[in-house]
């Protein structure tokens, strides 16, 4: 996932969303989904092909985070059947802020890994496990995979800790201030209860190759130091493991 070194082309769906405003491209995803600005960054739409993301599931859950936290507000989606072929589109009004892989944090890597760190603490801290409605579960996440990889991996460790948890705790999905404080965050498809060092294992796992500018250094002890809790070993293993046997696991 990167920001795109040559402009994508913007499907006629996103100019008809842009109703005469400025477009560009912020993000490119593995899937090939894209992300587009519209105007200064008052909203922003992601496309994806039909059948590789579903925009409800992340539209249900901004809806029920939005009470807690800021998350980006859901202005529509859908699929368009358009001269660009079927569309699948997400569109949400614009949070202040910029990603924390945004060449200006790339090389204030401190800055932004203690952004990260204390921004997903306040999610965990915030949303209220007992009332929500989604879950990410070790179990269900098991449950999607191929048999021989669930042997593989084994029984999940105890939970030590019951969250809400962001679901794909990546860097570039913290949003940071110009004061370098976390001011948001997006890309809520698999929001949901579960133990927190799901969360915890990926986002020090993409410190590593979202701040590659310092080669060597490893971003970790910072991160734990500014979350509020000590490693465990045993539980970064087994949750890295799991988020790399699924399909969407390079972060
Ligand atoms: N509503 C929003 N407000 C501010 N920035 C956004 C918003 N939606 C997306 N972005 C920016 O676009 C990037 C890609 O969006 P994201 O939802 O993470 O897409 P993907 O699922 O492809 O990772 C984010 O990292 C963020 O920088
Ligand atoms: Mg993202």
């Amino acid at each position: 996932m990167s920001f795109p070194s040559l402009p994508p082309a913007v499907p006629a769906l996103v100019n008809r969303l842009a109703a005469g405003r400025p477009v560009h491209a912020v993000w490119v995803n593995e899937l090939g989904g894209i992300t587009f600005r519209i105007g200064s960054g008052a909203e922003f739409v992601k496309v994806a092909k039909p059948g590789s993301v579903d925009f409800t599931n992340e539209a249900h859950r901004l809806r029920w985070a939005a009470r807690y936290l800021a998350v980006p507000r859901v202005l529509g989606l859908g699929v368009d059947h358009g001269p660009d072929g079927d569309l699948a589109w997400l569109r949400t009004g614009g949070l202040p802020g910029v990603s924390a892989v945004h060449p200006r944090w790339r090389t204030s890597p401190d800055v932004a890994v203690r952004a990260i760190a204390v921004g997903l603490r306040a999610l965990h801290d915030r949303l209220p496990a007992p009332s929500c409605p989604f879950s990410w579960s070790a179990q269900d996440r098991l449950a999607t995979l191929e048999p021989l990889r669930r042997a593989d991996l084994g029984q999940p460790p105890p939970i030590d800790q019951l969250v809400v948890c962001h679901g794909d705790a990546c860097s570039p999905n913290t949003l940071i201030d110009d004061m370098g404080r976390c001011c948001g965050h997006v890309d809520f498809g698999d929001l949901g209860v579960a133990d927190r060092w799901a969360d915890l294992a990926v986002a020090t796992l993409s410190l590593q190759w979202n701040y590659p500018e310092y080669p060597g250094r490893c971003w970790e002890d910072e991160f734990f130091a500014a979350y509020g809790v000590t490693p465990d070993p045993l539980r970064i293993d087994y949750y890295r493991r799991l988020w790399q046997s699924e399909p969407n696991g390079s972060g």
